[in-house]
């Protein structure tokens, strides 16, 4: 996924550079580097680890003088984490960093290592360099407009060349790449809130339209025809990025809930207006990645209860899907970050075939949010931590008055006024959660048991867990358990067992019993007071409601264990916020 940065202007580089990476950390953090350049010499320094290394190494070196640079945090796909792979990549007289896969690097690498070309990287990235190398001749434009005709695949990049140390070149294709205006200072970033405390002022870049930058001014190509863009000023506060004394941005942001659900609810509860009408839809598909998809689950559940035919699916399957859109069917695309590749390509997909598309996003000007027929903002602010929490709250508040405008009744509306505090005492209670989290932070395996909307719960709860602190979580359909699955339980295993649904109550306790029967330690998480020794007690709400008291819970447990394990909680291994590769 990566994080891309690059900076012209007045300053020295280095400190926008270094304080542009750390907001971009979570997009990969794996291994970085950036490079400086003037008219004497190109600089590189790269390191593997977190940004604070290379920071530390950057501190040892003597730094040229200069006003160009370029950065990268990156997330491999292609070559281990290594310094040799970490960007920038250099070939010839052109160095570069690159957010994106290049499908067809190796074929290009093969032609070019025919005609002489010396690789040193794994990394699809280089053959990017090499190419550009090879078609400069003293046109960067040119050299680029060539070279992007050659590549398939995804890309943003930010380039510089020896020939012309006071430019800055960049260019982008399904990768996120936007352009920031300060005061006769420009950016190219990953992400907008890489460059807040300097400006925010951006341009969104269209596909393969060459950005050329200099300390006086920027011009946009396209096919080398000069194109103007219009600039945009950012709503996002740069405070988003501040801990306010919590040590994770995960806990901070599992604490704003209550204020978040509130907002929405004062924007929304009586105006339900503001929000797209979605009952002239007979069908609804909604789709989403890891958690954005059991957000659509638990959504799903609400219309269904609607009696609306509801699809659902990861969009990872839904883009090669074979779909025969019936007519009246809405696609429901859930994303946080706006910029998930493959529920762009499902989002697409949907609008080729010119089926009406609601976008639930949090980050306003992604592509998501503007390339679909509807967006509802969930306005849950900056969510730095890798594991989603504010998000995943307000988007399932989103769908359930999304379902209540469709079909009120007469107790949602005290019960939503009622939400905000209640959740507020819950999230207060952190002994409770502390207590639960203790009887799992040494286990290796953690299962959770649910059915319908509270088996939708169980994934979330159990994504949570494993992906912060690194312990094996399964979910199952609680009546499933016992065609299988149940050999797994062992004495002591921990299991889970969330009851809302009062329909199913007995079902799912039934269900709860034949693991304790086989030596389960259960925890249980509920609406109603039930005899075991683990358990929390969540406010009993409309149905409509209820996961939003549950999984918050389940989201402060999730936190405790991984703090108990000492894990890199804002940052799990092997994860990226934004997942902008296939
Ligand atoms: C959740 O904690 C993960 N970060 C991940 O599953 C995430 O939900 C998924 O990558 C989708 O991201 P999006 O909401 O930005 O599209």
């Amino acid at each position: 996924m990566c994080g891309i940065i690059g900076y012209i202007g007045n300053k020295h580089p280095k400190d926008v550079l270094l304080s542009g990476l750390k907001k971009l950390e979570y997009r990969g953090y794996d291994s970085s580097g950036i490079a400086l350049i003037n008219k004497d010499n190109t600089q590189i320094i790269k390191s593997v680890g977190k940004i604070s290394l290379l920071e530390d190494k950057i501190d040892k070196e003597k730094l040229i003088d200069s006003f160009v640079g370029i950065a990268h945090t990156r997330w491999a796909t292609h070559g281990e984490a290594n310094e040799i792979n970490a960007h920038p990549h250099r070939i010839g007289k052109i160095t570069l960093v690159h957010n994106g896969i290049i499908e067809n690097a190796d074929s290009i690498r093969n032609k070019l290592v025919k005609e002489g070309v010396v690789f040193n990287s794994e990394t699809d990235t280089e053959v990017i360099a090499a190419l550009i190398n090879k078609y400069y001749s003293g046109d960067m434009e040119e050299a680029i407009n060539k070279t992007i005709k050659d590549l398939k695949g995804s890309y943003a990049l930010s380039i510089i060349c020896d020939s012309e140390p006071d430019k800055l070149y960049a260019v982008r294709c399904e990768s996120p790449l936007l352009l920031g205006i300060g005061d006769n200072e420009y950016f190219v970033t990953s992400d907008i809130g890489a460059i807040l405390n300097y400006t925010k002022k951006y341009v969104l870049l269209g596909k393969d339209e060459v950005v050329s930058l200099s300390k006086s001014g920027y011009k946009i190509t396209k096919d080398g025809e000069v194109i103007n863009r219009e600039v945009f000023v950012s709503d996002l506060k740069n405070e988003d990025n501040d801990l306010f004394g919590y040590e994770h941005y995960m806990i901070k942001e599992i604490m704003e809930e209550p204020t978040l659900v509130n907002n929405l609810i004062k924007k929304y509860a009586n105006n339900l207006d503001k929000l797209p009408d979605i009952s002239k839809y007979k069908h609804i598909h909604i789709v989403g990645c890891g958690s954005a998809y059991y957000v659509g689950l638990v959504g799903k559940n609400f219309f269904e209860s609607d009696g609306i035919d509801v699809q659902i699916d990861v969009a990872s399957e839904y883009r090669y899907r074979n779909i025969k859109y019936s007519k009246n069917t809405l696609v429901i695309l859930i994303s946080q970050s706006g910029e998930t590749a493959d529920t762009i390509a499902a989002m697409r997909m949907a609008n080729e075939k010119e089926i009406d598309t609601l976008a639930i996003v949090n980050v306003d000007g992604s592509t998501i949010a503007r390339e679909s027929t509807y967006k509802v903002l969930i306005e849950a602010g900056r969510e730095v931590a890798v594991a989603t929490t504010k998000a995943y709250i307000l988007q399932v508040l989103i769908l359930s008055l999304l379902s209540y405008k469709t079909h009120p009744d007469k107790y949602y509306l005290d019960d939503l006024m009622r939400l905000p505090q209640q959740l507020k005492i819950l999230l207060d209670k952190t002994g409770f959660h502390k207590k639960m989290a203790d009887k799992v932070y040494k286990k290796k395996d953690v299962y959770f048991i649910g059915r319908l909307i509270d088996y939708a719960i169980c994934l979330e709860g159990s994504l949570k867990l494993k992906e912060i602190s690194y312990i094996h979580s399964e979910a199952y359909q609680a009546g499933e358990l016992k065609h299988g699955t149940i050999s797994l339980i062992n004495k002591g295993t921990v299991v889970f067992g969330i009851v809302t649904d009062d329909d199913i109550r007995d079902k799912t306790l039934s269900n709860l019993e034949e693991v304790i029967a086989r030596g389960a330690v259960p925890i249980y998480i509920g609406n109603r007071d039930e005899k075991y020794k683990n358990k929390i007690i969540v406010p009993k709400i409309h149905k409509k409601l209820q996961p939003l008291l549950v999984v918050p819970t389940l989201q402060l447990i999730a936190y405790y264990v991984a703090y108990k394990r000492g894990c890199n909680i804002d940052k799990p291994r092997n994860l990226a916020k934004s997942v902008t590769v296939e």
